[in-house]
């Protein structure tokens, strides 16, 4: 038996694919790397000596997050040339691991900071971030981008779409109480991890005051094209109901205020075990493959081709597991480009109103002294 549930679901497309199709990712984290320098000053660390421990939970194969943490362990360094430094990449059992390897280690194209920082020790873990990933008192900065919307198990199917952001009545009411029961636990072992003085700095997806989410932003929903495609697929026969119906991001969007509830509530168990809100704000980042067709090349048939990829990279895991067991891995690679394809041919004849805009609710915490 697997001690974490989440570990049955599969993780991001592997070999590389994920970093390469998720610049848009990259640039949240970019973007955003500042609140994490700000953390840090306000930390005011000693240089003692002892390890600095960080964790990039949900990391994938770590290629988005490489300019970010050289900002980040620079600036540590700097403050600290004297301590050790040991960053931990996290993620699920079943991530492409080899991926971060080989990026961090400079044995891909992307740029590491491993050899122009030194003192740096990179490790691994495929430890859930619901579950505790090191030991009690042991981090001084974890962090996570694009991430903790993944809810441990889905607490039920979703009759009429394929995420909970097309949801109604009470299957809605289920994901949402499975996003909060699991963001208190993802905070909670946080705060059991931190040191006193220690952050945590999280880049969530999420719904913003406008209501604004992921792909939706004002043109086609992401997720209702999604929804629509797969029941095409349902209508002319290439999948049955039951798959339709077992196919389910396992993710829940919140909003800010369902975000910030544990943190200010003193009686909740992540306020008691210490951990503190110091900032919360939401962004909107906007889809560069929409930017670059609309401000630059204006091909439709190129902004197509370029766009399908980026959802590909994060969603395809959820439609191949909705597909039957009884299908071999050749029908099932067969439906998922067919259903891509159609994506795809969607986008180069009507482009206007399709990008995969990017709304994050940004969340700074510590742990009280
Ligand atoms: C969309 S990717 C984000 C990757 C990277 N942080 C970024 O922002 O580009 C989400 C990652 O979270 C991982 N993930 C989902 N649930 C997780 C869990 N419970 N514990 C650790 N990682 C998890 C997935 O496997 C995936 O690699």
């Amino acid at each position: 038996m697997s001690k974490s549930s989440t570990s049955k679901f599969m993780a991001m497309k592997g070999a590389g694919y994920y970093s390469k199709a998720t610049i848009g990712a990259k640039h949240v984290m970019d973007n955003a790397a500042g609140m994490i320098l700000e953390a840090i000053d306000r930390m005011n660390l000693t240089d003692d000596g002892s390890v600095f421990r960080a964790t990039d939970m949900g990391a994938a194969d770590g290629g988005t997050s490489i300019d970010l943490w050289r900002r980040v362990l620079g600036e540590v360094r700097k403050q600290v040339p004297g301590r050790p430094i040991e960053m931990i990449y996290t993620d699920l059992p079943r991530n492409d691991f080899s991926q971060v390897f080989q990026i961090v280690h400079g044995l891909t194209d992307i740029n590491s900071y491993l050899d122009e920082i030194p003192g740096i020790h990179v490790m691994t873990s495929g430890t859930s971030f619901h579950d505790l990933i090191v030991p009690g008192e042991t981090l001084d900065l974890g962090f996570s981008a694009t991430a903790s919307h993944y809810i441990a198990s889905l607490p039920c199917n979703i009759t009429n779409h394929v995420h909970m952001v097309g949801a109604t009545g009470k299957e809605r009411e289920a994901y949402e109480q499975k996003g909060a029961e699991d963001w208190e636990t993802m905070l909670t072992r946080r705060a059991d991890e931190l040191k006193p003085g220690g952050a945590l700095c999280l880049f969530n997806f999420g719904i913003d005051e406008e209501g604004r989410y992921l792909g939706n932003t004002g043109g086609v929903s992401m997720f209702d094209t999604f929804s629509e495609i797969w029941e095409n697929l349902v209508d002319d026969g290439t999948i049955t109901r039951q798959e339709f119906l077992d196919t389910n991001f396992p993710q829940c969007y919140r909003t800010t205020e369902q975000f910030v509830t544990p943190l200010n509530d003193k009686n909740s168990p992540v306020y008691q075990a210490g951990l503190r809100l110091e900032h919360v704000e939401s962004r909107v980042v906007r889809c560069p493959f929409e930017q670059d067709y609309t401000k630059n090349h204006k091909d439709p048939v190129k902004f197509a081709e370029e766009y399908i990829p980026t959802l590909r990279s994060w969603s395809e895991p959820t439609f191949v597991n909705g597909l039957s067991n009884d299908r071999n891995a050749e029908e099932k690679s067969q439906i998922i480009d067919d259903f891509y394809g159609r994506y795809q041919s969607l986008v180069a004849k009507a482009p206007e109103g399709h990008a995969m805009d990017y709304v994050h609710i940004y969340l700074v915490c510590s742990k009280v002294l």
